[in-house]
């Protein structure tokens, strides 16, 4: 027979070996199945015998049909034998067990950054600050120039600088990564007039290695406060309502004398810690009882003047906290690192 024939042949026995497959319901009508197509005196055993008698290119164009065709009806044969023992254990019933347990959908959260940020806000919002935001590629002059810290100034050495590859016309380097919010102090007070009740999230950054309390990037919340007759005591009343709003009601505050060249008189505060609560200190406030959260004081009357305020009829105050150390401190974290390293088994925590 010609090739061309036996290629016909071959291709219609497997379309009705399939076909005869299907109707095989039976073990015995299975095993029937097998002998007759592909056993080894089958159907295409005896096709596959005349490819001696053919030339040698129809030899190899059969010999390769042959072959898939051997393990496709192969294959299928499996498919049939191992779904009929199936619907045999379960006694012909459907195979679906509705006791399973579900697939777990893992659903998506929101980042703890965010979720300690969005609670910072809220708690402010609430004693009426307004939310602003601000650029995280920041002028000197803001940064530090108009906070009262001029160029040579020690106080620089508190804040270590990424400078931005940039020289102005008196080639100096003058383009920098923020390192922190208070900049956002003066571009508010520049634009705006009293009263001023501002809340300012975002992202800073600090030319530092980094450690279990040191990332390079890390969010602040700044706030600033501005209009006539404010006081230390407005200060306390606000930053004490913010310990107590996410810490608990118990909460007791301390403020100890810190510098800040943009504030005088200058403060930091500090919760007791609600960890150990009487104070007999332990591993989250590191035996002293107090945690300290962030830095705040009556903004620098030089300040002021410096935006043209006139320090004797305004006053104001500020503050400055790091939300990923008070996210650190309220869910027990103890490496900054793991904020924004993306391991998943940290996020999915929260
Ligand atoms: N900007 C200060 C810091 O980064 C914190 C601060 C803000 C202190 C506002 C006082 C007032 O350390």
């Amino acid at each position: 027979m010609a090739g061309n024939d036996l290629i016909e042949e071959i291709k219609a026995l497997e379309q009705n070996a399939l076909i005869a497959l299907d109707e095989a319901q039976s073990k015995e009508s299975l095993e029937e199945w097998r002998i007759s197509y592909i056993g080894r005196k089958g159907a295409l055993t005896s096709i596959l015998r005349q490819l001696p008698s053919l030339t040698p290119e129809d030899r190899r164009l059969l010999g390769s049909i042959g072959n898939k065709v051997k393990t496709n009806l192969e294959q299928s044969f499996a498919n049939a034998e191992q779904s009929l023992t199936k619907s045999a254990n379960t006694n012909g019933n459907p195979s679906v067990d509705v006791t399973m347990p579900g697939r777990q959908i893992s659903i998506g959260k929101l980042h703890p950054t965010t979720q300690i940020l969005r609670e910072i806000c809220d708690a402010f919002v609430g004693m009426g600050f307004q939310v602003v935001e601000g650029p995280e590629v920041e002028w000197d002059h803001y940064n530090f120039e108009k906070l009262n810290i001029p160029k040579d100034h020690p106080a620089r050495d508190m804040w270590d600088t990424l400078w931005i590859d940039y020289e102005n016309d008196n080639r100096e380097k003058s383009m920098l990564m923020r390192t922190h919010t208070s900049p956002m102090q003066v571009r508010i007070m520049e634009n705006s007039q009293p009263p001023l009740r501002v809340l300012v999230p975002g992202k800073c950054y600090r030319y530092e290695a980094t450690d279990a309390t040191h990332e390079s990037q890390f969010y602040q919340v700044e706030g600033l406060v501005v209009d006539q007759g404010i006081t230390f005591a407005n200060l306390k009343g606000t930053l004490y309502e913010f310990a107590r709003l996410l810490f608990g009601t118990d909460r007791k505050v301390r403020f100890r004398v810190d510098y800040f060249p943009f504030v005088e008189p200058g403060a930091e505060m500090a919760i007791d810690c609600f960890s150990c609560s009487n104070g007999e200190g332990c591993r989250v406030c590191k035996g002293t009882g107090w945690i300290e959260i962030l830095g705040a004081g009556m903004v620098n009357p030089k300040v002021l003047e410096g935006l043209g305020y006139d320090p004797s009829i305004y006053t104001g105050f500020a503050f400055g906290m790091g939300p990923e150390r008070i996210a650190m401190l309220k869910y027990g974290i103890d490496d900054i690192r793991l904020f924004y390293s993306n391991d998943v088994r940290f996020l999915s925590q929260f």
